[in-house]
C-alpha cells in the first residue's frame, strides 16, 4: 500500500491511474478502523480496479467541547487492516496541509443538515462537507462509499455532490452491526463493558420502531414513540433525540406515506452514540395480504 501525505502527489497518483483507464473507488475515514470501514473498502474493491482510502481526523467537524483531542488513533494498526483488504493507496495528510493558515472557503448543504445532529452539533456538517469536497478534489475518485450509520452525513454528501456537480457516484452501504445489534463505531471504544450493554438499547429501540411500523402505525410520531419508550426504560441512557423523518429530505412529515428514517442520538456515560433505521410503510396491497394472513 502506497502512503501519500501531499495533496499534489495524491492528485498525480490518481491522474496516472485514470490515464491508464483504471477506475478509482474511495473510502474516506478518520481511522481507528473497524469492520464497518472494512466492509466499505471490500465493497469499493469489488466496484473499481483501484482502491484509495484516506485517514484524516478532521478538526473542522469537531465542536470546541467535543472529543477531537481524545478521538482514538492507531495509524500502524489501521495500515495493517487496510493492507488486508487490500487498499492500493492511502492519503494521510497533516492537518496544516489540509487546512493551512488563511483557509476560508466552506462547503455547506443547508436544509438537509437542519434538525437531528445538525441542530445539536453546530458546524459539524459544514466541516464534513468541506473536508469531503477537498478529499474528492485530491483523490479524484469515480465512486466513493459511505456508511448509512451516519445517515445525515450521507444525505449531506449526496446533496453536495448533486448541487456542485461532482463527477462521481456515491455508494451508500448498510450499517454493519456486532452480533448483538450494536452499530459499529470507532467511538464504541470509549464504552466500559457495562455501558456497552446499555448501548444495546439503541438497536433495540429501532427494532421496536420496526415492529410498530409492521403493526400498522399511521404517523411517524408513533415510530419515534415506540423507540423512545425502549430508551427511557434503560437506566444510564440519556436521550438527545429520537425522531422519525422523511428518509430523503430529513424533514418532519405528518403521515407515513413514504420511507422514513428513525434516527437516535443518545449518551451512554460520556459517549455520544447515534443509530438509525430506514423503514418503509407496507403498500396497500401488502397490508391487504398481511391482514388476510392474520385472518387466516
Ligand atoms: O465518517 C467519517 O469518518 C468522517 O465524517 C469523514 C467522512 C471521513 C469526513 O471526515
Amino acid at each position: 500500500m502506497e502512503i501519500i501525505a501531499s495533496p499534489a502527489a495524491m492528485q498525480r497518483w490518481s491522474e496516472n491511474a485514470r490515464r491508464r483507464g483504471e477506475t478509482i473507488a474511495f473510502v474516506p475515514t478518520m481511522g481507528f478502523l473497524h469492520e464497518g470501514h472494512l466492509t466499505l473498502m471490500r465493497e469499493g474493491r469489488k466496484r473499481a480496479t483501484r482502491l484509495a482510502s484516506s485517514l484524516f481526523v478532521n478538526p473542522t467537524q469537531f465542536g470546541p467541547n467535543e472529543d477531537f483531542s481524545r478521538y482514538p488513533r492507531n495509524f500502524e494498526g489501521d495500515c495493517e487492516l487496510m493492507r488486508t483488504v487490500p487498499v492500493d493507496v492511502l492519503f494521510a495528510p497533516e492537518p496544516d496541509v489540509m487546512f493551512p493558515a488563511g483557509s476560508q472557503t466552506w462547503v455547506e448543504a443547508t436544509e438537509v443538515t437542519t434538525g437531528l445532529c445538525g441542530d445539536r452539533r453546530p458546524g459539524h456538517f459544514r466541516g464534513v462537507t468541506t473536508v469531503v469536497a477537498k478529499l474528492f478534489n485530491i483523490v479524484k475518485p469515480h465512486l466513493a462509499l459511505f456508511g448509512e450509520k451516519d445517515f445525515q452525513q450521507l444525505r449531506a454528501i449526496q446533496r453536495m455532490v448533486a448541487d456542485l456537480n461532482f463527477d462521481l457516484e456515491i455508494v451508500p452501504v448498510a450499517t454493519v452491526r456486532e452480533a448483538d445489534g450494536l452499530a459499529m463505531s470507532s467511538r464504541n471504544a470509549y464504552l466500559t463493558p457495562e455501558e456497552r450493554q446499555r448501548a444495546l438499547a439503541l438497536s433495540r429501540a429501532l427494532r421496536a420502531a420496526g415492529e410498530c411500523m409492521k403493526r400498522g402505525a399511521r404517523i411517524p410520531a408513533q415510530l419515534a414513540g415506540a423507540a423512545q419508550a425502549v430508551l427511557e426504560r434503560t437506566p444510564g441512557v440519556e436521550i438527545e433525540y429520537v425522531e422519525a423523518v422523511d428518509a430523503e429530505t430529513l424533514r418532519p412529515i405528518d403521515q407515513l406515506d413514504r420511507a422514513v428514517v428513525v434516527a437516535i442520538a443518545a449518551r451512554v456515560g460520556k459517549t455520544r452514540l447515534i443509530d438509525n433505521a430506514v423503514l418503509t410503510p407496507a403498500s396497500e396491497s401488502e397490508k391487504l395480504s398481511l391482514s388476510k394472513e392474520s385472518a387466516g
